[in-house]
Formats: C-alpha cells, sequence, structure tokens
C-alpha cells in the first residue's frame, strides 16, 4: 500500500504532513512512502533525511496518486482532481467551513478523513491533532505576545534598576490556554485565568496560576472536555465583569471555543478603552470571528493604543515540532484504520488492508466522505 505525502499548497503553510522518523514507522509497518521533494523544506526536513529514512522523492502528481494521501490541509481543486478514486486522504479538512471541497472529494471517490472530528476519548489521544496543534499555539502565542510587549515578562532587580513581573490574564483554559499558562509562567509572568468550566480551577492553580471567580450565574461544561454556550444573561454578564478586570493586565492571550460555533465575545471595544497603553492582545480565536471582534484574521493591528495579534497558524511558526506532533497523530489514525493480511495461496493478496470505518467509533466519526457520499455533518435520526 502506498502512502504519499504532497506539498502543502495553502497559502503560510510551514508544516509538513509526515517527518523522516514517521517515514521509518510507516515503512516499518509495510507501507511504501513517497514524498513530494521539497515537502518538508519549510519545517527544515532535507529531501535527504526523508531519503535515508526509506522514502521515495517523487513529483506532486505521484505523491497525490498514493493509495493513502497524508495532508497538514484540505487539498486544492487541483489536488483533489489528482486523487486516485477509492483513495484515502488524511487531513484538517475543517469540516465547518469546508462544504465544498466536500462535494469535490466525494465525487473523486474519495474517503477522507477530517482529523479535527477525532473523538475526544482517552483511546484516540494519540491522535487527536486539534490538541496536539493548540498546544503548540498556547505556547507561540505567548512568545509572539513577549516579543510585541516593550517589558520583561519576569521580575528583574538589576544595579540600573527593577522591573515589576508582567500580568498575564489568559481566557479560556482548555488545551491552548493550558500552554499558554505554563509558557507564561516559566517566561515569569504572574498569570491570572478565567474559564467557564469551574472544573479546570484546579488545572490553573496547578499551574501556580490565580483562578478568576467571576460570578456569571452558570457553568458551561460540555462534553469531552468542550464548552457549551453560555445564556444570553450570561454572556453580557461575563463582558461586563471581565471588562474591569482585563484592564489589570499588560498581555491578554483569549482562546475561548465552543466547537462549531462563532468565538464568543469576551473582549469588547470597552474593554480594549480600559486598558493601559501597549497592552498585547493575542486573540487566538481569530480565524473563527475572534474573542474579541476588533480583531483582525491574519493581522496584527492597534486599537485604543492596545496592540490585537490575529493570526490565525501559530503551529505553523513552530513549524518542525508541529509536523512531528502532527504526524504522530496521523500515523497513529493510520495504524487503527489497516490490517495485515496473510498469504493464503495468492501471494498478491497479502499485505495491508483497510478494515471496515464504520466499525470503529474514531474512524467513523472522522469519515467525511465516502463511495461518492458526503457524510458530515451527519443526517439527524
Ligand atoms: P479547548 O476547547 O480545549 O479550549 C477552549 C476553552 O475555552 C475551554 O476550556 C472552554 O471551557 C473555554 N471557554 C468557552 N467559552 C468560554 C467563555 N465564554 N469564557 C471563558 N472560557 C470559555 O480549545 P483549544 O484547542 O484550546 O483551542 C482554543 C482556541 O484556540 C480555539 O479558538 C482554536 O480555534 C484556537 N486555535 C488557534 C490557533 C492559532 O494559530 N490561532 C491554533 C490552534 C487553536
Amino acid at each position: 500500500m502506498k502512502v504519499g505525502i504532497p506539498k502543502e499548497t495553502v497559502s503560510g503553510e510551514g508544516r509538513v504532513a509526515t517527518t523522516p522518523d514517521i517515514v521509518k514507522r510507516l515503512c516499518a509497518k509495510g507501507f511504501e512512502v513517497c514524498v513530494e521533494r521539497g515537502a518538508g523544506r519549510k519545517a527544515a526536513y532535507a529531501n535527504a533525511a526523508y531519503t535515508e529514512a526509506g522514502a521515495t522523492m517523487v513529483d506532486a502528481a505521484t505523491a497525490l496518486a498514493a493509495d493513502v494521501v497524508l495532508m497538514v490541509r484540505a487539498p486544492d481543486s487541483k489536488q483533489i482532481a489528482a486523487l486516485t478514486e477509492g483513495a484515502v486522504l488524511l487531513a484538517l479538512l475543517d469540516p465547518w467551513g469546508g462544504g465544498e471541497g466536500f462535494k469535490a472529494l466525494a465525487k473523486q471517490g474519495i474517503s477522507a478523513f477530517a482529523l479535527e472530528l477525532i473523538p475526544r476519548i482517552s483511546r484516540a489521544q494519540s491522535m487527536d491533532a486539534l490538541s496536539s496543534q493548540s498546544n503548540i499555539a498556547g505556547y507561540r502565542a505567548v512568545i509572539e505576545a513577549s516579543a510585541r510587549y516593550a517589558r520583561f515578562f519576569p521580575m528583574m532587580m538589576t544595579a540600573a534598576g527593577a522591573a515589576r513581573p508582567a500580568k498575564v490574564i489568559v481566557l479560556g483554559a482548555g488545551v491552548a490556554g493550558l500552554q499558554a499558562i505554563a509558557t507564561a509562567r516559566r517566561l515569569g509572568a504572574e498569570v491570572e485565568s478565567f474559564d467557564v468550566r469551574p472544573e479546570v480551577k484546579e488545572q490553573i492553580e496547578s499551574l501556580g496560576a490565580k483562578f478568576i471567580e467571576l460570578d456569571i450565574g452558570e457553568s458551561a461544561s460540555g462534553e469531552g472536555g468542550y464548552a457549551k454556550e453560555l445564556s444570553e444573561e450570561a454572556k453580557e454578564r461575563q463582558q461586563q465583569a471581565l471588562t474591569e478586570y482585563l484592564g489589570t493586565a499588560n498581555i491578554v492571550v483569549s482562546t475561548a471555543l465552543i466547537p462549531g460555533r462563532p468565538a464568543p465575545v469576551l473582549i469588547t471595544e470597552d474593554a480594549l478603552k480600559g486598558m493601559a497603553e501597549g497592552t498585547v492582545v493575542v486573540d487566538m480565536a481569530a480565524a473563527n470571528g475572534g474573542n474579541c471582534p476588533l480583531t483582525k484574521a491574519d493581522k496584527v493591528s492597534t486599537k485604543h493604543s492596545v496592540t490585537l495579534v490575529g493570526y490565525t497558524n501559530f503551529p505553523s511558526m513552530v513549524a518542525g515540532d508541529a509536523s512531528a506532533f502532527y504526524g504522530r497523530n496521523l500515523f497513529n489514525l493510520l495504524n487503527l484504520m489497516v490490517e495485515e493480511v496473510e498469504e493464503e495461496g495468492d501471494a498478491s493478496e497479502a499485505g495491508l488492508k483497510f478494515k471496515d470505518f464504520s466499525e470503529d467509533e474514531v474512524t467513523a466519526a472522522s469519515l467525511v466522505t465516502h463511495k461518492g457520499e458526503v457524510l458530515f455533518p451527519p443526517k439527524k435520526a
């Protein structure tokens, strides 16, 4: 069975779906691996490293014609047209925004898996690409904030004077938020954090940060560690309570998310007006409307003397490790999808074969196109 890794075509994408380490593991499992020349260059993986690991370097068409195609982002229409009918595609396919692409993939006869839909269950943790990438994004968001802040993060006592530690407020303490807290703490900042799921208080405190107690009248704990949407009344209460609180921050890293919904508004224009000159807000939800409606996706802007950072692809700024983590997620998923067939008389029948994708909860939940049909969003029973 052939695995192909094409070069990513989405603008600004630096990651690659497979690293040389993963190539070794794929070859050991019995796959033949072909990588498009230059696919790993932006993530600092050279062609020679892939070849040494056992891959063949090929052109785009050959990589896309494989039985299994591994990508970071969704293929463009030209790439989709080059996929082989019956092939399997694993990628971050943006299921909540990927309508047209899904129709094209179904038409091409592709079994496409959206990594975003891997359920958050213990058994699937090693395949959870959203978490592996959010973790990296939380780290990189804080590095970005520190580079754009005109002062130190840690307390400094020097012969030339002393500096107070920065105060960082992290909104939303899920995967990205907890890593942002940990990173800001490692840099020596004082950190406070708020989340609508009260159960994360302990996790926030275990990282040496303070949990912000806001009385918004309800908890929003949902399934699988995700939040539910708040009532209109609670949303308003939260915005008001936060507006006052955010004025005390030097840095705000905002990560609040409800899956499949526009980002909740936590930072209003009034909150920006109340912030001190030079405050830096990194709005990680910028791709989804922003936790601050004034954030511009993929831009850095200034509003009321506050720097608003709206980058939507922080993992790509740590492309080497982000690719390594993502590649491992893909390998683990692929491993679950295939089984080894013993040779019984006819030697050509032996080798790796796909299992029935509907039989495992992980593959069933993430399969978005199959046998000419679009399966996402699932039809209501
Ligand atoms: P997550 O679901 O693990 O965490 C989100 C947290 O927000 C949850 O703990 C939830 O309880 C909390 N939350 C929801 N509504 C809230 C509210 N009204 N107030 C306070 N907290 C609230 O999600 P994850 O993986 O940590 O991602 C966080 C955000 O970062 C998402 O918007 C995601 O799209 C974004 N992201 C951005 C990247 C970038 O490069 N900009 C890269 C990766 C993720």
